[in-house]
């Protein structure tokens, strides 16, 4: 078969997950307690239909058969999540052995069906004892978090050779200190600024520790949800704001994590506005020595944007958005249920960007997905006839091809997600799978992507 679109041998096909929102069993097996379990018993209605984290997709049980699902499409390759509190409840000290047999289970069963395990340590899942103590605010936080990234080195190195120290650690410094969408909801720029520094240097500590293991062909590094910000014409303010978007919003963890130190633009924006953060004498020379071997990018949506049509109210808290607009550019495509602009050239924009500007680090997709409402409607003969799924993967598989044949280091591309999974504050609300869930039995059916993304991955192209 002659196929149009051929992908590089080895070619990694899989798809991404995290251990909040698969796993379940949030009281089981001796974990404690994140902030998705306390902020649902205190305030479940923030929750779409009420649903929350304790039972998920229930893959804490589940794993083998998933794991045979993740085969027979054609997966060479799988993101997890360890969950922190899972397996140091309290999130300092002791570490719980039934999680670490779970976490062996799984990381074996993967490898003995020929897939390998991407292991990520940290989505969006702060153990709820260090958030009382100030989460990602609190240095001795960052302390806890390298202890716990070293004991994942030591307990599963021997096995699993790339790993990530954070997926979208942008998301909570929005959600939980800007704009109200993760627990603990501060909103307070400074705090934000100083959640997003500690974070940096907890990644640049964890990369550090890494170092120090003997883990063969061993490769670390982060997640960033890179979002390409167009502005709505060339007039000069539009460019500086989709300028400053970037900055904040990109290149905020981009520049550190793959050159090693801050864009002198956004210090300079932060110092002129006091919102600058504490640091530590040592801190500048840790970020330099510890970038990142590896780049996974999730990509979704692109971000528009325009000068501001009006002056901030200079009495509110200090936002990235008093130096631009969010512009609805007339005629964009839509994925209406989630509110997200579709744009599929934006992940050659990316990988283009990472190929001029940060010395072509390796990288791969490692979130792309289309979340849509009440895909039961698109059932037939038992199956979720999701063509929009597959028309939006193929679209952004054909312009990665084209990044890859400009000589872009991109080695592979995971769908956002396996099966439909719990999505923090939208629940079941937008399902994302190659497989459906029923939520209420659990019961998993391959959808029309699953199908089609099979033959893709075994062809190695379409
Ligand atoms: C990414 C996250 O932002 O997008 C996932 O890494 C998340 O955790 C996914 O579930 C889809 O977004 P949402 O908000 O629809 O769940």
């Amino acid at each position: 078969m002659t196929l149009q679109y051929k992908f590089p041998e080895g070619f990694w096909w899989g798809s991404a997950t995290s251990a909040t929102q698969i796993e379940g069993a949030a009281g089981e097996g001796g974990k404690g307690k994140n902030i998705w379990d306390h902020w649902y018993e205190t305030e479940p209605n923030r929750f779409f239909d009420g649903v929350g984290p304790e039972s998920t997709s229930d893959f804490y049980h589940r794993y083998k058969d998933d794991i045979q699902l993740m085969k027979g499409i054609g997966h060479n390759t799988f993101r997890l999540s360890i969950s922190w509190s899972r397996l140091i409840p309290g999130g300092r000290g002791e570490v719980n052995q039934e999680a670490v047999k779970f976490y062996n289970n799984v990381i074996d069963e993967l490898l003995a069906n020929g897939i390998e395990p991407f292991v990520n340590l940290y989505h969006f899942d702060m153990p709820f004892e260090l958030q009382e103590e100030g989460g990602w605010e609190s240095r001795a936080v960052v302390d806890a978090y390298e202890a716990y990234a070293k004991e994942a080195f030591r307990l599963f190195g021997d096995r699993v050779t790339k790993w990530f120290t954070f997926n979208e650690p942008i998301v909570p410094v929005e959600g939980g200190y800007l704009y109200d969408f993760h627990y603990p909801n501060v909103v307070d720029g400074r705090r934000a600024v100083q959640v997003a520094y500690h974070t940096m240097i907890a990644h640049a500590k964890a990369v550090e520790a890494f170092r120090t293991f003997d883990i063969n062909n061993g490769k670390i590094g982060i997640i960033l949800n890179l979002t390409p910000s167009y502005p709505r014409s060339q007039h000069p303010a539009d460019l500086k704001a989709s300028r400053m978007a970037d900055l904040f919003f990109n290149r905020s963890f981009l520049d550190p994590a793959v050159l090693g130190e801050y864009p002198e633009e956004l210090i300079e924006v932060l110092r002129e506005h006091s919102q600058l953060p504490v640091t530590e004498k040592g801190d500048r020379e840790l970020i330099k020595a510890n970038t990142a071997d590896i780049l996974g990018v999730n990509y979704y949506q692109p971000r528009r944007v325009k000068a501001k049509e009006h002056l901030p109210n200079p009495y509110g808290p200090f936002m990235p958005d008093w130096f631009f607009d969010n512009y609805e550019m007339p005629g964009r495509k839509m994925n209406q249920y989630r509110g997200w602009e579709i744009y599929e050239k934006g992940i050659y924009d990316i990988m283009i960007n990472l190929k001029e500007n940060y010395g072509n680090i390796e990288s791969f997709i490692s979130e792309n997905g289309m979340g849509v409402q009440d895909e039961d409607r698109f059932l037939k003969d038992g199956e979720i006839q999701d063509d929009y799924r597959i028309d939006f993967i193929r679209e952004h598989l054909k312009w990665l091809h084209k990044s890859i044949q400009e000589g872009c280091n991109t080695k592979g591309y995971h769908l956002w997600t396996t099966m439909d999974n719990w999505s923090w504050m939208n629940a079941y609300k937008n399902r994302y799978g190659f497989f459906s869930v029923d939520v209420e039995t659990k019961e998993r059916t391959p959808k029309k992507s699953a199908h089609w993304i099979k033959e893709v991955s075994e062809n190695n192209g379409f």
